[in-house]
């Protein structure tokens, strides 16, 4: 790496470096880290939550529609249907224990958040508001859709967000706020024994020592050009995790929303749809009815945002440029948009400038959400999987909500899907903690070699003097993932792709930092954040180019059918440190928590068969 002479790198012993020792360190503070860290504080350990951000400024703060679980509050359900509709979504790459896992504790999660005190909207009778949503409906997908998502308005997350901080605080959980996590510390035989953070308002290093680190960094939405998440959702975790020479699973799966602002990006709620709004194409056509005849505009993600590219590209798109499609809400009762979605409202006002009472918004499916993450089981233990052992965990770490991949999504998830997911696993990794946490056991020693690496490699990046910034990279990274990794794949698309991202990857030993200081030093935070990215972005396109079939939301024009014999099994991706990425595959857990006899669901049931709505 390229160093000027004006700048000369410290060594790693110049850095001032701070000792902290806890039972459990969460890194991250958005639904699942919360949850994680409330778990572990209401029993008593020592726990920790660092957070880049101010945790109510987390990404589930954006977070619109809802929570799925089968209350039954408004209509029949129950676990089995949802357990149904979760393994038909995932496009039958979920694994069934941790799918049964998250359908039946899902009641329980949302009852808790009740108790913890998240405002949910009511109905008449005073219990919490379900909406529908798509892909989950009645009588194992037959339909009609299920009144099954939870909602406060359409901020549930924010509520949510708000409610487990406030809880977590009370617990007397410590946080660590404006903390950039830099790696993890793993010994010498590969237990993890810590992070070290960078204190992002004064430089100093933090090395916190801890039984267990729980990664809860989110998804990595920003690789692509437009997406829904927010900008600090640059894969962190999942970098931590490549770096220290463990596996990505299920990369190739990336979730575009149907209905992100054209233009901006920003969300608008499948709730939406949920409470009654519908798309049409340029010629006033409800298309969603030719394709998917039963569930129409509520059939499944993947599903509607093809129906909506297809539309587009056989030129039935809206605007100037026929390349969008049109969300109506303008037939809805007024009254029903102010109390149920005041904040898409808002979004629609202000990014497309339309009064959704009067007219259409414009919108075009988005990246939103990574199916693939780090693996874990369903206690949200990290796995390192061997040929002999598929589900090795490893010692000292855990990984929840979207940075994590239990995997309950599979190739795809349904909308409302995700935050169950993240308050389920941030709850199951607290439980799971305290079984194996021994609170009298003595901290571990941080490895002083790893220590010394992670410095130098934060002493790199700071003195790095080459010719290429860190927002030109970005970019170029973000439209290769645009053009190469969409909606809809092809052989040729991704061969290039994977080209293209090598070579980006190589450009990174030739970044230029132009701010060498340690105080609030964004060109440095930004350069951590794309490395971070990268090892997501190349990962995501090695393992969609290998996948020689169509499931869920990895279509490919070349190999339009979905092929069980070959390919239901998960990917799992290692990338070296000079950017080659080694694929290996881990069989699909078909077999659920509970076999038929003792209640559970029939394995015919949830075979796998054509996947239609
Ligand atoms: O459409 C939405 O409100 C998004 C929900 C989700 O991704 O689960």
């Amino acid at each position: 790496m390229p160093q000027s002479k004006a700048n000369k790198p410290n060594d790693a012993k110049s850095y001032k470096i701070i000792d902290h020792e806890f039972d459990v360190i969460v890194v991250g503070a958005g639904g699942a880290g919360l949850r994680a860290t409330l778990g572990m504080a209401e029993q008593g350990l020592k726990t920790a939550c660092i957070t880049k951000v101010f945790p109510t400024r987390s990404h589930t703060v954006a977070a619109q529609g809802g929570i799925a679980a089968s209350l039954s509050n408004m209509g029949e359900d129950n676990w089995q249907w949802h357990m149904y509709d979760t393994v038909k979504g995932s496009d039958w790459l979920g694994d069934n224990d941790a799918m049964e896992y998250l359908v039946r504790e899902a009641p329980k999660a949302v009852y808790e958040l009740e108790h913890y005190g998240v405002p949910f909207s009511r109905t008449e009778e005073g219990k919490i508001y379900q909406r529908p949503f798509g892909g989950h409906m009645q009588n194992f997908g037959e339909g009609p859709p299920v009144q099954r998502t939870c909602a406060a308005a359409d901020r549930t997350g924010h509520a949510i967000l708000h409610t487990l901080y406030g809880q977590s605080l009370r617990h007397n959980a410590e946080f660590f706020i404006e903390y950039f996590a830099l790696d993890l510390i793993m010994s010498d035989d590969g237990v993890c024994e810590g992070i070290i953070a960078l204190k992002l308002d004064d430089g100093t290093l933090h090395r916190f020592r801890s039984k267990m680190v729980v990664l809860a960094t989110g998804g990595y939405g920003r690789t692509y050009f437009s997406y829904t998440s927010a900008h600090t959702c640059t894969g962190d975790g999942n970098g931590m995790v490549a770096r220290a020479g463990l596996p990505l699973q299920d990369m190739e799966f990336v979730q575009f929303h149907p209905t992100g602002v054209y233009g901006a990006g920003v969300l608008i709620t499948e709730g939406a749809r949920g409470e009654g709004g519908y798309l049409t194409n340029s010629e006033g056509e409800r298309f969603m009815e030719r394709y998917a005849p039963n569930a129409k505009d509520l059939a499944s993600r993947d599903v509607v945002s093809r129906c909506m590219t297809i539309e587009i590209k056989e030129g039935r798109g809206v605007g100037p440029k026929k390349d969008h499609i049109n969300l109506h809400l303008e037939h809805l009762d007024p009254k029903v948009l102010a109390e149920r979605l005041p904040g898409i409202s808002e979004s629609a006002k202000v990014f497309a400038g339309v009064d959704l009472t009067k007219d259409p918004i414009p919108v075009i499916p988005t990246a939103h959400y990574n199916m693939g993450g780090i693996p874990t089981n369903y206690h949200g233990e990290v796995l390192n999987p061997t040929k002999e052992n598929p589900d090795k965990t490893v010692k000292g770490l855990m990984a929840v909500g979207e940075a994590g991949c239990a995997s309950v999504h599979g190739a795809n998830r349904l909308g409302s899907n995700s935050l169950i997911d993240l308050v389920v696993f941030g709850r199951a990794a607290a439980i799971r903690a305290g079984k194996v946490i021994d609170k009298d056991a003595p901290y571990p020693n941080a490895n002083e070699k790893t220590t010394n690496e992670i410095i130098s490699r934060l002493d790199r990046i700071r003195f790095a003097d080459g010719s290429k910034s860190i927002a030109s990279l970005r970019d170029k990274m973000q439209r290769t993932m645009q053009e190469d990794a969409a909606v809809f794949r092809t052989d040729e698309t991704l061969q290039n792709g994977v080209e293209r991202m090598s070579a980006i990857w190589d450009e990174l030993k030739d970044i230029k930092l132009s701010d060498r200081s340690l105080i609030w030093n964004s060109d440095l935070v930004e350069a951590l954040e794309l490395e971070n990215l990268m090892a997501n972005a190349l990962t995501t396109v090695v393992s969609a180019a290998a996948r020689k079939e169509s499931r869920g939301a990895h279509a490919r024009d070349d190999f339009p059918d979905r092929n069980d014999k070959t390919w239901r099994k998960h990917t799992l991706a290692n990338i070296s440190q000079n950017g080659k990425v080694k694929l290996s595959y881990r069989p699909v857990h078909t077999k659920p928590i509970t076999s038929e006899k003792d209640g559970g669901i029939s394995l015919k049931k949830i075979a796998p068969k054509a996947r239609v709505y």
